[in-house]
């Protein structure tokens, strides 16, 4: 115990360090805190706290001032839960010290699309965390050929605008990890991923119909992409991403739809890819569409031991369903790739498999080195044009 004598601080001292702690706590100023463990919640790994969150949600949704809802240390098992706006406040934070986990029966939300969904709500910032979306038994039910639900997305982001997700861990989803759909300015940092690389349709961020998304320093891990970015998509960046093991970076499918929104504006800079299936690529379904990509850079990127480095496949026909000997109709233009080197785990290292239809055009080849056990690596063309500068190898095939 301190002894009073030893308290021999001025009083303007101790008064100027009381003003700064404060201001300190000022920050959250005028914010209420919602701690779901005064609401009922368990840190018990067992006990359902879905209710509990709710219920949080639900008191921060209505407060006029901005929230906390805050989640401590523990395990907390939760079920399906959609946090839903609008919300009489813009600035709701989600503080997150602990673990969410998913129920480990996976038919429990296998079949509800999402785990933890947030809606039409504005200014959300989800602060830390782990996701644990439990997902092995579902792969493992997949794998095994019986019938079994599709499976459920971690963390959805839906109609939703002004989001920040910020040293988030999710891992283990049942389906993909984070689905942002029809948002605008969604940042997403620090953000780390991890799935086996065999689990099925564990995408890592799928961005859809949605404008403003940032995506930095992020480390995804998992069995298919580790970004998927689909129809709709605009003014993406996608700065300082580590991949692997996982599909890459993949602007696809594309042109699923014969009525279909384009993808245009889309920057992957500084990445690295490791032993992944794919680096970046476009893809798109070799079909009518009116769906298109057009200014995309991809800068500043590593490859080591990448089986497709670079590549545009708009043949992409599953099970030759619905689209043989069909053209696709997804326009691919004014595509750069910028200072790209590394190894290809195949002979062919840049693969443009384009539209008969719409051949790719405005493709630019730039600083590009790629190799294949330790010698040139070789170029494929198929109906699609560009330009070339600096040393490109493998040879262009423009
Ligand atoms: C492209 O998107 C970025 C954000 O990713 C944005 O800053 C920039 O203004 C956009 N460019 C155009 C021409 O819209």
């Amino acid at each position: 115990m301190a002894n009073p004598r030893s308290l021999t601080y001025p009083a303007a001292a101790v008064f100027a360090l009381l003003m700064m702690a404060i201001s300190i706590t000022n920050v959250d100023a005028a914010a209420v805190t919602f701690s779901v463990s005064s609401l009922g919640a368990k840190a018990d790994g067992t006990t359902d706290s879905t209710k509990a969150f709710l219920s949080a949600w639900s008191n921060a949704c209505a407060s006029v001032n901005p929230a906390v809802i805050y989640v401590p240390a523990g395990r907390f098992l939760l079920g399906n839960a959609v946090f839903s706006g609008p919300c009489k406040n813009n600035a709701i934070t989600f503080r997150i010290a602990g673990t969410l986990v998913a129920p480990s029966d996976y038919q429990v939300i296998g079949n509800d699309g999402n785990w933890l969904l947030f809606q039409h709500v504005n200014g959300v910032t989800i602060s830390g965390g782990v996701l644990d979306g439990q997902g092995t038994g579902l792969w493992d039910c997949k794998s095994s050929g019986k019938s079994c639900p599709s499976g459920a997305t971690t963390l959805g982001l839906s109609n939703s605008n002004n989001i920040v997700v910020s040293g988030l861990v999710s891992l283990n989803s049942q389906m993909f990890h984070i689905v942002v759909n029809g948002c605008q300015n969604v940042q997403m940092q620090g953000v780390k991923v991890n799935a086996a690389g065999n689990s099925p349709n564990t995408d890592g961020i799928h961005v859809q119909m949605s404008s403003g998304v940032t995506i930095l320093n992020s480390k995804i891990s998992t069995g298919d992409d580790c970004v998927s970015v689909g129809p709709g998509t605009t003014n993406l960046w996608i700065e300082n991403v580590a991949c692997g093991p996982g599909h890459g970076i993949s602007i696809g499918s594309l042109g699923k739809d014969q009525q279909e929104a384009g993808v245009q504006n889309v920057t992957v800079k500084t990445a690295t890819f490791t032993g992944t299936e794919n680096g970046v690529r476009i893809k798109s379904w070799g079909r009518p569409s009116t769906g298109f990509a057009r200014s995309i850079l991809f800068q500043h990127i590593v490859m080591t031991n990448v089986q497709n480095p670079i590549v545009i496949d708009q043949n992409y026909c599953p099970n030759d369903k619905g689209c043989p000997g069909q053209a696709s109709g997804v326009k691919v233009s004014d595509v750069t790739y910028e200072d790209i080197h590394g190894t290809s785990a195949t002979e062919v290292a840049v693969k443009f498999d384009c539209s008969s239809m719409y051949p790719c055009n405005g493709i630019k080849l730039q600083d590009v080195k790629l190799t294949y056990n330790n010698q040139a690596a070789e170029a494929s063309c198929i109906h699609a044009g560009g330009t070339t500068a600096g040393t490109v190898q493998p040879t262009s095939c423009f």
